[in-house]
């Protein structure tokens, strides 16, 4: 924990999760996880910190792409946080560590894109050892990739003391609340397009038949394991026979809206049984809808992962949209997760009526599950 350590007058190296959605002319679409490491970056200036280093990734770059770099990130931080943050144009070498080091005390800097280098993903002792020659405390605040084994997430802390932020400890004291929380009317909604990513959820959460709503491409994997027709719709192939095995304690749509492709201008509501071989589920149907927020109310924790429609074109929009009206105006704890989940909150200005929003895509579900997560292993030790 960073209240508990003496920074004062050290460089102080901060992962963070910067890996955020910009569209293509580099515009950024949402700016929550840069805004969630504020109350870090703010604890360490107030301690005295020297120097401030940011290190993330962003996107999974082949070769240097230039619109996968950090720069835009850099300057919207420091609209942010009001004061300049120095962008480095890598992430290690002499020239950085010169750069760093005769800067002026209490200078924030951010890297550039650490996947920019191959060794980050191998967890390469080198590379690592590089990163953590820039500081000297370690500081993880990006929960979004502890379920990564990256060099600047477990390999950097053979290297350095090494922390857990404040952004850190505020996830995990919030998913611990649902994590560990065995009451019946604890609901899971997924959706999102692949099952694959959530079915260790789906499963730990199964056995205990709790009640798990599925949209989304999920619930198409699910349905046409079941046998129906889902027409052009998008499915897993390989898991039909995993979904197969979901039963009753899994609640699919009922009826759905379809179209012949995402951009339709207009939707036909059809039940799950009359699906036609040119039709794409886009959304689920109203009845589905009824029904879904008839369980939301009795629910007194929510986990929601997944927008439930193709809620990028409006006609598809609006069962994710009165999803999270219910959850809104419901009583219950919710913990809200995912990269597009966190999209369509923005889109709807929720972000304030739930009551964790995560900043863990896949790393919420793999925290969730009870899977190992090899950022937060090596800090516990
Ligand atoms: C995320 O967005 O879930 C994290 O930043 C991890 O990104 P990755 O899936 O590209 O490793």
């Amino acid at each position: 924990m960073i209240k508990e350590i003496d920074v004062k007058n050290k460089k102080v190296f901060v992962r963070v999760d910067f890996n955020i959605d910009l569209d293509k002319d580099g515009r950024i679409l949402s700016d929550f996880r840069i805004r969630a490491t504020i109350p870090t970056i703010q604890f360490l200036l107030k301690a005295g910190a020297n120097k401030i280093i940011l290190a993330s990734h962003l996107g999974k770059p082949r070769n240097k792409e230039e619109e996968l770099s950090l720069r835009p990130i850099a300057e919207y931080l420091g609209i942010l946080l009001g004061r300049k943050i120095n962008f480095l144009s890598d992430c290690i070498g002499d020239e950085i560590k010169k750069e760093i080091d005769k800067a002026a005390a209490g200078e924030i800097f951010l890297l550039e894109n650490l996947r920019f280098h191959e060794e980050e993903e191998k967890n390469d002792d080198q590379f690592a050892k590089q990163l953590a020659s820039l500081a000297d405390v370690y500081v993880n605040d990006a929960f979004g990739v502890c379920h990564r084994a990256n060099a600047s997430v477990v390999a950097i802390t053979k290297f350095l003391p090494s922390y857990a932020g404040l952004l850190l400890e505020k996830e995990i004291e919030n998913l611990d609340k649902v994590k560990n929380n065995f009451t019946q009317s604890l609901i899971l909604i997924l959706g999102g397009v692949k099952i694959s990513t959530k079915l260790p959820l789906i499963k730990k959460f199964y056995k205990r038949s709790y009640k798990i709503l599925l949209g989304g491409g999920l619930a198409n994997t699910v349905l046409k394991a079941r046998g129906l027709n889902i027409g052009k719709s998008v499915f897993e192939s390989e898991l039909l026979s995993e979904a197969k095995k979901l039963d009753e304690n899994i609640i699919t749509p009922i009826d759905c809206l379809v179209g012949g492709s995402v951009d339709d201008k207009q939707a036909r509501v059809v039940g799950v049984e009359g699906v036609g071989e040119n039709d794409m589920i886009l959304d689920i149907g109203p009845s589905s809808l009824d029904s879904f927020v008839d369980v939301i109310k009795g629910a007194t924790t929510i986990i929601w992962n997944g927008p439930l429609g193709y809620f990028e074109n409006a006609v598809f929009a609006k069962s994710t949209e009165n999803i999270i009206k219910a959850i809104s105006e419901s009583q219950a704890f919710s913990v809200v997760g995912g990269g597009e989940t966190l999209l369509a909150l923005e889109k709807a200005k929720a972000f304030d009526k739930i009551g964790f929003v995560s900043t863990g895509g896949g790393a919420m579900l793999s925290y969730l599950s009870g899977e190992e997560m090899p950022g937060l292993k090596v800090l516990n030790q």
